[in-house]
């Protein structure tokens, strides 16, 4: 039997669709300039007994997706009523995706589809003002060069714009300490300026960037151009201001916090500032005293009396936890920065709570209360939800709506329900806001919130209350309880034991409100290997030995509502991994399910950070920690030393990209 549906996409981009009849022939359809006929077959998508009409009314207002989905064909939309996404050549037929799949691969280098080019933007220690020198893969720069440059492994980035100007704003998360102090034989910081250069090679980076003849690159000695480090004086504002847990020798009025760090994902917000995320704060900590007991709060964030290689406590006794016991709860925070102005205080936001922070996604409620949904990326850790206290106001003053508010946990049970629970002393049983937004894992616990295969980034649908969760993978799931406790079994959105794929988990928010208490919630992917697998290892029916991959990591949305999809994963290409390659990036249809590969990064990265030109077609893309293990040149080829890189691609007939 063929379905007859009618479109029309009317001038705000609307789909109007309509179903015709059911026939099983389309002879004698009259067709005229503005509506389509789209002839489908429904089989295997759509149970027999089930009618078309209560399926469409279901999947629309479970969706709400018309609004904006241009082209999107019959196909697609029976695709989309289903949880599992069966992709039958009817919904490929329907795809909104115009580029080739790109085959996995293993090469040194970018591979994007057909028609596209990739180009690089900035590396590793490329300098951003003309005081600074070029470079140099002998040495790999000095404390000061690197204070004068871009930092090492970029993830997290948003692009600003002001007039003609375009402004980027890039997290250094880490350095990869054998590459970045490679000129020692040991790998590691011998010496004091091995420290300062180190702590320059973290934090943020914030560039004018331009296109010169279709190449972009840094604008050397911009008025905007910032580096953001370890060293650099912040404020700590909201409820943890000024607790005692706070005070240290450096600040003993708990007011600020000097640097960040170990700044993964990030977020923007609709008021121009830029969002770093601390996450692995704790592998800084070191402790002169071996005999030295952390506390169980300090346990639970993993600081320890060794650090993770960076020997900072060498020369700033700042990272001696055995002195300064409560430095490490000066990190592990939402940092704000206002890109456009360099001598702005970067300003630590106690209000969203202290966890591993991957990013940080904002939106504003159609009530007017600015959302941020943040994941804390450990094994069987949380997801959150800040609310604010005080109401977006467009054009008005909105520097400080992230100082006060609500902060939730998120509960999934079975069955697709979910709620979000409220952390305040009377639901945590702690004394203050203050302790809970200094000990937001403890709280989390204490109210009995779902661990969680490792929250990574956030992606809210850019036109309905429906939010994406990349968790990445988790391979304690089932057999050890998280760093409180915290049994984790198998079940609700972390389905699998030992899950060493990953998954996207997503939910719509009740009354398609963001600020609402209660969601419903369904996989988008259960990410897998086919080829390897033929149980649940073997991933979600959206994925195949086409497209598959291992640990989602970076997730956003274009202004199109496709999802791109980043992998921070396993790049052996053996056992378990076999055919799927070094990292990638992919595109997913959240209304098809379709999954389509776009970009495979070089060896040993991991594809992290993404943004887009003001006009859409420049998308720029993190390849962070090339050749980690010591097999990657890139992006310089040679014998060069590898460098994590912003790339720009770019369509080659200059249409949008996302
Ligand atoms: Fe820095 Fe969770 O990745
Ligand atoms: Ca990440
Ligand atoms: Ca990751």
């Amino acid at each position: 039997m063929i379905t007859l549906l009618s479109y029309k996409i009317d001038s705000d981009g609307v789909l109007h669709m309509n179903k015709l009849k059911e026939t099983s022939s389309v002879n004698g359809l009259i067709k005229d300039d503005t509506t389509k006929v789209i002839e489908t077959e429904l089989v295997d998508a759509m149970p027999a007994s089930t009618d078309f009409d209560a399926l469409a009314e279901k999947a629309i207002s479970r969706r709400g997706f018309l609004g904006t989905c241009v082209g999107l064909g019959a196909g697609a939309f029976v695709m989309g009523m289903t949880s599992s996404f069966p992709m039958s050549a009817l919904a490929k037929a329907s795809s909104r995706m115009s580029f080739d799949a790109v085959a996995t691969n293993s090469l040194d280098t970018v591979t994007v589809p057909k028609g596209y080019s990739w180009q690089v933007v900035a590396s590793w220690g490329d300098p951003l003002w003309s005081k600074g020198v070029e470079f140099n893969h002998a040495s790999r720069g000095t404390g000061a060069s690197q204070e004068l440059a871009f930092g090492d492994n970029n993830d997290g980035m948003a692009l600003f714009t002001k007039g003609d100007k375009n402004i980027l704003a890039v997290n250094n998360e880490y350095v990869n300490r054998k590459i970045f102090h490679g000129n020692r034989a040991s790998g590691v910081p011998e010496n004091a300026d091995d420290v300062r250069k180190s702590k320059a090679g973290h934090g943020v980076t914030v560039m004018e960037v331009t296109n010169r003849k279709g190449q972009w690159s840094i604008v050397k000695d911009s008025s905007y151009n910032r580096r953001i480090t370890a060293d650099t004086t912040m404020e700590l504002t909201g409820p943890a201001r000024g607790h005692a847990l706070l005070k240290t020798s450096a600040d003993p009025k708990g007011v600020e916090s000097k640097g960040t760090w170990n700044n993964c994902g990030n977020g923007r917000t609709p008021w121009g500032t830029y969002l770093a995320c601390e996450e692995n704060f704790n592998g800084y900590f070191s402790s002169s005293d071996e005999k030295y007991a952390p506390s169980p709060e300090l346990k639970r964030y993993g600081v320890k009396n060794k650090d993770r290689g960076y020997g900072w406590s060498m020369t700033d006794e700042r990272f001696d936890i055995s002195k300064n016991p409560n430095e490490p709860n000066r990190a592990g925070y939402i940092v704000e920065i206002d890109p456009m102005d360099p001598k702005s205080t970067p300003k630590k936001r106690t209000a969203l709570g202290r966890f591993k922070h991957e990013n940080a996604e904002v939106i504003v409620a159609d009530n007017g209360h600015v959302v941020v949904y943040l994941g804390d990326d450990e094994r069987g850790e949380f997801l959150y939800k800040f609310v604010s206290k005080n109401k977006y106001k467009k054009g008005g003053d909105n520097t400080n709506l992230l100082e006060e508010g609500d902060l939730y946990v998120a509960k999934f049970y079975d069955g697709g329900k979910g709620q979000w629970l409220a952390l305040t002393p009377k639901t945590t049983g702690m004394a203050t806001q203050a302790e809970i937004c200094i000990h937001t894992r403890i709280a989390a616990s204490a109210v009995g919130a779902t661990t969680m295969d490792r929250p990574e980034w956030v992606a809210a649908h850019p036109n309905k209350a429906e939010v994406y969760c990349a968790l990445t993978n988790n391979k304690n799931r089932g057999k050890k309880p998280n760093a409180g406790g915290d049994a984790t079994p198998a079940g609700g959105p972390n389905p699998r034991n030992v899950n060493n794929y990953g998954q996207i988990v997503r939910w719509q928010e009740a009354n398609s409100d963001h600020t609402a208490d209660e969601f419903t919630w369904d996989l988008f992917v259960m990410a897998g290997n086919p080829t390897v697998h033929k149980d649940v290892y073997a991933g979600s029916e959206n994925i195949d030995a086409g497209n598959m991959f291992n640990s989602p990591d970076g997730i956003a949305f274009d202004k199109h509502g496709m999802l791109w999809i980043q992998t921070d994963g396993k790049y052996s290409n053996k056992g378990d991994f076999a055919g799927q390659g070094n990292n990638q990036m992919l595109a997913g249809d959240p209304e098809t399910g379709e999954i389509r590969r776009f970009m495979v990064g070089p060896k040993e990265c991991e594809v992290t950070g993404i943004t887009w030109s003001a006009d859409a077609k420049t998308m720029f893309i993190g390849i962070q920690h090339p050749g980690e293990k010591g097999n990657s040149h890139f992006p310089g080829g040679g014998n060069s030393v590898p460098r994590s890189s912003v790339i720009a691609i770019t369509k080659d007939d200059g249409g949008y990209i996302g």
